[in-house]
């Protein structure tokens, strides 16, 4: 693995011992699926779990020693919505931008985010709590404005109420 790209990984992410946990552990998997190039969603999807998301260096470790393009590598991290390059959140928001709920309300829910705890799509809390995507119809929209927090549905959100039900979230 790339030792250094990841030692200032941890260096961000989560101060000495971190990087070494990536990298022996990284090692392992691709180990144990014996290196071969079929593997490649395996090892990612292992890896994510890991680590909770496929930065850059953890990449081009996986490139390199399955010897597939780390272009290829790329290609199928964005095709498949399940692996991220971002971190997430202990607690991930999603806010329909679906047609139905941007016109009730979805964009002055996420404006209360900003405003309320700082949070941008994309983005994450300092302290690592929540984290937020926006995400386009969710299936309910008789009932927008719709977020989920956790995974858990909330309906016709109000922007007054998105603190109180953060608040439930520890
Ligand atoms: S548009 Fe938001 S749930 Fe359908």
């Amino acid at each position: 693995m790339e030792r250094i790209a990841v030692e200032a990984l941890a260096r961000r992410e989560g101060g000495v011992g971190y990087a070494g946990r990536i990298f022996e552990q990284t090692q392992r998997i691709i180990h144990d699926t014996g290196g071969q190039a079929g593997a490649l969603i395996r090892v990612l999807q292992q890896a994510q779990g890991m680590i909770g998301y496929l930065p850059p260096p953890v990449l081009k470790t996986i490139s390199r020693d399955l010897k597939i393009p780390l272009s290829e590598v790329y290609g199928i991290v964005s095709f498949y919505h399940f692996f991220t390059m971002v971190p997430k959140g202990k607690h991930v928001i999603q806010v329909c931008m679906g047609t139905s709920c941007y016109v009730k309300g979805g964009q002055k829910l996420l404006d209360t985010l900003k405003k309320a705890v700082g949070l941008e799509p994309e983005g994450m809390t300092p302290d690592g709590k929540f984290s937020l995507e926006t995400v386009r119809c969710l299936g309910a929209c008789a009932l927008s404005p719709v977020m989920t927090v956790g995974g858990d549905i909330h309906r016709k959100v109000e922007p007054a109420g998105v603190m109180e039900i953060l608040s439930r979230y520890k």
